[in-house]
């Protein structure tokens, strides 16, 4: 069996909204395919219906070689799932909570107890393990929640948005228990907002935006799809940063933006360079930066999608706390 996850053609209607509009996608045995997109793309949608919670209205799609529809029995055998709201019973303690999941997998009281503390002391809870989940940071409740999505010991494991909200050192943490996982040969699909997640520790990248594959490749690869690199100029005197805009403006394709004292314009063809250095000597413009570089997975978003991915996830943020 090539892949341990392959979908083709997945649609999925809520009244007049296209959640998903036609998903295809595969991820290899072992390997971590990052799935990225703004919030309302259709990422939860697409894992709901991969770990057969959610029935598609069209397409079909096999987990481990089984189909989800006709054979949802065996895949959720082998799949574990972490949704972005950690799933665990507040009043229990960690461990009482794992203990719980591996009973309900239909382990005996003392491999669930062995198993728990394993996974408590493998995700730096061991001591944590013995108090209520209520008293828990955000980061450990993320923690125990993959923690018991591991329990099964899931060949395929699916993590949606595991850090959205999470701390920059707790979300750095969970990297690394990913990085685990990986080590241990499990397949990954991750989904999140978060552009450097994706570069961090995805194999493989699919970009979702309104239901839609709209790129995947490699992150280098999708570095280099908008075929452009990044020219960055910075005059000596801010005074000129207007006739920076001017002179990049009129050799580049693209529109340059301004921020921070510089001016950034995507370069499709690095001859322009050259001519660009000229102009700005002739107009007696001294620069105290000059460089080109490859795309950011940033602003490949941006040209992919026409929007930042951090816009996102500030709209986001505006909304929960309206
Ligand atoms: N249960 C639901 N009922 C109605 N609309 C939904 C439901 N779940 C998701 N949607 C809509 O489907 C689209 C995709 O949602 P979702 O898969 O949750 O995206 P993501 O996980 O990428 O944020 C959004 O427009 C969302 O509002
Ligand atoms: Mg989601």
């Amino acid at each position: 069996m090539a892949y341990a996850i392959e979908a083709e053609g997945l649609v999925k209607h809520y009244g007049q909204t296209k959640a998903l509009d036609g998903v295809d996608l595969v991820v290899p045995q072992g390997r971590l395919l990052g799935v990225l997109g703004p919030n309302g793309a259709g990422k939860t949608t697409a894992v709901r219906i991969l770990a057969t919670l959610l029935r598609p209205d069209a397409g079909r799609a096999a987990v481990g070689g089984y189909d989800i529809a006709s054979e949802s029995h065996q895949v959720r055998s082998l799949i574990g799932l972490t949704g972005q709201y950690a799933a665990v019973d507040e009043m229990l303690t960690g461990a009482e909570n794992l203990v719980m999941i591996g009973r309900l997998l239909g382990l005996s009281r003392s491999a669930s107890k062995q198993r728990a503390n394993e996974l408590l002391a493998r995700f730096n809870l061991a001591d944590a393990g013995a108090r209520a989940t209520k008293t828990y940071s955000g980061g450990m409740r993320r923690r125990l929640d993959l923690a018991a999505s591991l329990i099964g010991r899931p060949q395929v494991l699916f993590l949606d948005e595991p850090t959205t909200g999470l701390d920059p050192r707790s979300r750095t943490e969970l990297w690394e228990v990913v990085r685990g996982l990986m080590a241990d040969g499990v397949t990954v699909l991750l989904t999140t907002q978060y552009l450097e997640e994706a570069d961090q520790l995805a194999d493989d990248i699919i970009v979702f935006d309104h239901g839609k594959v709209i790129a995947s490749g490699t992150s280098d690869q999708l570095k280099s799809t908008t075929g452009a690199q990044v020219l960055e100029v910075r005059p000596l005197q801010e005074g000129h940063l207007d006739l920076v805009v001017q002179v990049v403006g009129d050799m580049v394709e693209t529109a340059p933006e301004t921020s921070g004292g510089k001016v950034t314009a995507a370069v499709h063809d690095p001859a322009v360079v050259p001519a660009i250095v000229r102009r700005l000597d002739e107009l007696g413009v001294i620069a105290s930066e000059l460089t080109l570089r490859k795309s950011s997975l940033d602003e490949v978003f941006l040209a992919l999608t026409g929007h930042r991915a951090e816009d996102e996830i500030a709209t986001e943020k505006e909304e929960a706390f309206a």
